[in-house]
């Protein structure tokens, strides 16, 4: 088979992990695909700047027809971030039978539903196993590894800053402002973390792993969401002095077709397995009806784990290509609105 062609959108934390892994792991890939990976092509906002990784600089472009409009280019990585640009780069890459990889669960949570059906109608892959939880391979736990179960519950950890920061503050009593800055420069934070501290990064992970675990379409605005900004290093050393330890935890529920779904600061005791998740670590209990109690755990945000999560896509999508399935095997097709009534 001739070597895949990736353009890749966006060479940050996570777009750098792709291209380490890619070049570091190409005995390992080349045997479970092969082919070799070119990438061809990188987007950045800024090419002279320095980067993370050794790169060809040029590769580096600021024009993305340069990537959406070449035949040659494959698959489309796409490690950028935002929302609504982000969003029409896809669809036209989509319209030009390229395959999606994306980590983006702002533009996931509200348009996947979107992307899947343009995907499927252009026998295209779109695959987003990073948008969720980093390096934990949930999205796949729950839509093959459970997919003969019915899900009833999901509660956990999935914001990686959040429970850094929470985690800094109580074990170190280190100050809020000075844990974010960390978190930040470890980037594991979001560009703008508002999203990561108020909670709404948590509820978009929530409302995906809600959409595929209970089959049915759950929207952002379903989600009741509470960040971690009004908490103090006080409330943390108290809560500690207690027993108990503060995590911000995603749960959601369904009851027949009634679903319910939150993200709220929990005190949880000491000895719940969720309390020992620490860092930028992730940690979800799945239930299922006949599975009973099962637990994703692993590093839920960071340049490699999370490029792991994406350069695992890649290689599903290029075995699609050898079998010529491409758009057939969606996470999450298309599900029906069925949602909650508020709760009295
Ligand atoms: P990042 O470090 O800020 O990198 C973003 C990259 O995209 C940069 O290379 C930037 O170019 C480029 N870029 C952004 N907007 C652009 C535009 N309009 N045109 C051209 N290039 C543009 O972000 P990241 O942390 O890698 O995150 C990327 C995506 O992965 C986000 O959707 C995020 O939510 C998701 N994600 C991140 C993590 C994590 O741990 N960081 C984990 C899971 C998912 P320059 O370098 O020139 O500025
Ligand atoms: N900002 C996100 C987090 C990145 O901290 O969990 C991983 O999605």
């Amino acid at each position: 088979m001739k070597a895949i062609s990736i353009g890749l959108l966006g060479l940050g934390t996570v777009g750098s992990g792709v291209v380490k892994i890619i070049e570091q792991h190409q005995d390992k890939l080349m045997h479970q695909i092969g082919c070799a990976i070119n990438i061809k092509k990188i987007l950045v906002k800024d090419s002279a700047k320095d980067r993370q990784v050794a790169i060809d600089k040029s590769i580096l472009t600021s024009n993305v027809d340069e990537i959406l409009e070449d035949p040659e280019i494959d698959v489309i990585i796409e490690v950028m971030g935002g929302i609504d640009e982000t969003k029409d780069y896809l669809l036209r890459a989509i319209r030009n039978k390229k395959h999606i990889i994306t980590a983006n669960k702002d533009l996931m949570a509200l348009y996947g539903s979107q992307l899947l059906k343009e995907a499927t109608a252009n026998e295209c892959d779109l695959f987003y196993e990073a948008s969720v939880a980093g390096g934990i391979p949930i999205l796949r736990g729950l839509a093959d590894g459970l997919a003969s179960d019915r899900i009833t519950k999901m509660m956990g950890i999935v914001n990686g800053t959040t429970n850094f920061i929470l985690t800094k503050m109580s074990q170190d009593g280190s100050a809020y402002e000075e844990v974010l800055k960390e978190a930040q420069s470890l980037g594991f934070a979001e560009a703008d973390p508002t999203a990561d501290v108020s909670g709404l990064d948590a509820a978009r992970k929530m409302a995906i792993l809600s959409t595929l675990g209970f089959s049915m379409t759950i929207d952002l605005e379903d989600v009741t969401v509470q960040g971690i900004t009004e908490i103090s290093e006080e409330d943390l050393a108290y809560s500690k002095k207690l027993g108990y330890t503060m995590k911000l935890i995603g749960l959601s529920s369904r009851d027949g077709e009634k679903v319910e779904v939150s993200v709220q600061p929990a005190l949880l005791p000491e000895h719940h397995p969720l309390a020992s998740v620490h860092n930028e670590y992730n940690a979800v209990y799945v239930y299922g009806e006949a599975v009973g109690e099962t637990m994703f755990y692993g590093p839920g945000a960071g340049s490699l784990p999370t490029a792991t999560s994406v350069v695992s896509d890649l290689v599903a999508v290029i075995k699609n290509m050898r079998l010529g399935v491409n758009g057939r095997s969606a996470v999450a097709p298309q599900y029906p609105k069925t949602m909650k009534e508020p709760s009295e």
